[in-house]
């Protein structure tokens, strides 16, 4: 066999324009969300008669599970499954399931808002899922339920997250977005709530995903900001990251009591070590977050590439990426009014 003809393993991890390696692909299984935070899906549009995709457009497991086998051909170890709400795509563990039979993928997370958790983590668990990373901005059940447009049950999700605990999902996160103005005022409660367990909160600055947020820069509340709150209670003291490129900076309480940690990417970009891929629901590759536009793989399977031309195919799109939208957005180089892709579609 001719190098043309093997799979381009040979290469892995393949490297971007800007030397950044491919590791992680974050796999959007549904478009839908049974929440509307203000933020993201805001209830004015996403209303009851929004046409989200249909069904029949959505990239069938098998399709997913092909990419993703090529993904990790090229280099990719890590998956996380989000959404949407990935929670509401039907047998989701099925797809799971076959993931972790893949040789080369060592690590599989979810990403959801936590209210169906409870009844899915041990099925997840079982079929392979290693860790759950909750969202939940607020631990007031009114504010919870003003941020997630009406929907959302404080109960239901913490109820989740014990859930995922008892089926023994390692690693639980809770990933909190602050928005001044809307849940900055009960910060430390909600530090309370995590602190002296095992689930690590993270706090992730208020970002420009999107179109549809109007995002304004004063929303934003700066890590730092949340830093010194919680430190006048609590002292903290930085962490050496988990592994290179980690998305969060991460603080200990100097009294033993857990960790915290923060996703800066409006404050401290980090494009420069990013090494994540994204597939949408509906078959489209992006390079970034913060992308107008992504490549359909639609096509390749319905023309029936091989995997050789998958990887091609992947290869080229990876080795001509240039993005850093957020580092560009520090330096006040983005375009203004660029259309970009929307959070509940990409998946975060
Ligand atoms: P770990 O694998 O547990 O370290 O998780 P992670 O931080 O890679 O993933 P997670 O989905 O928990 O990321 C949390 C949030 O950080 C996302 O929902 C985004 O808001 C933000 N985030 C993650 N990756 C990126 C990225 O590449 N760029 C930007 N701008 N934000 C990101
Ligand atoms: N900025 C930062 N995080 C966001 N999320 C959704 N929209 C934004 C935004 N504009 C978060 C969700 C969830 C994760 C998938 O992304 O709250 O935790
Ligand atoms: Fe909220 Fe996440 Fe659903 Fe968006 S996708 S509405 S952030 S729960
Ligand atoms: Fe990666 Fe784009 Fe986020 Fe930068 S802004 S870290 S390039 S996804």
């Amino acid at each position: 066999m001719t190098k043309n003809q093997q799979n381009l393993s040979y290469l892995k991890p393949i490297k971007d324009s800007l030397g950044r390696p491919l590791k992680d692909l974050r796999i959007s299984v549904m478009d839908r969300c049974n929440f509307r935070c203000t933020y993201c899906m805001p209830e004015e549009k996403y209303h009851s008669k929004f046409k989200f995709l249909p069904s029949k457009q959505r990239l069938p497991f098998e399709h997913i599970l092909r990419i993703a086998k090529n993904f990790v051909s090229l280099g990719v170890d890590k998956i996380r499954i989000t959404g949407g709400e990935p929670l509401l795509r039907v047998n989701l563990a099925d797809l799971i399931g076959d993931l972790s039979r893949v040789d080369g993928i060592r690590d599989i997370a979810l990403t959801t808002n936590g209210v169906l958790l409870a009844k899915y983590a041990s099925e997840l668990k079982a079929a392979g899922l290693n860790r759950v990373t909750v969202s939940l901005d607020s631990i007031d059940p009114n504010e919870f339920k003003t941020m997630t447009g009406g929907r959302g049950s404080l109960d239901r999700v913490l109820a989740g997250i014990e859930e995922a605990q008892v089926a023994r999902l390692n690693n639980i996160k809770v990933n909190a977005v602050i928005k001044r103005g809307s849940n900055d005022q009960k910060i430390l409660e909600l530090v309370e709530h995590f602190r002296s367990t095992p689930i690590v909160l993270r706090f992730i600055e208020y970002m420009d995903v999107g179109n549809i947020n109007h995002w304004k820069k004063s929303e934003t509340v700066p890590s730092r900001e949340i830093v010194k709150l919680v430190g006048a209670k609590w002292p903290l003291e930085g962490v050496e990251p988990n592994y290179e490129g980690e998305v969060a900076s991460r603080y200990r309480f100097k009294d033993g009591k857990g960790e915290l940690g923060f996703i800066s990417s409006v404050t401290k970009p980090f494009c420069g070590s990013c090494s994540r891929a994204r597939l949408s629901s509906d078959g489209k590759l992006y390079n970034c977050l913060f992308a107008s536009t992504g490549k359909d793989v639609k096509p390749w399977l319905a023309e029936g590439l091989t995997d050789h031309e998958i990887q091609q195919r992947i290869y080229s799109i990876w080795s001509e990426r240039a993005d850093r939208y957020s580092e560009l957005r520090s330096l006040n180089l983005t375009e203004v009014g660029k259309q970009k892709v929307e959070m509940y579609y990409i998946g975060g």
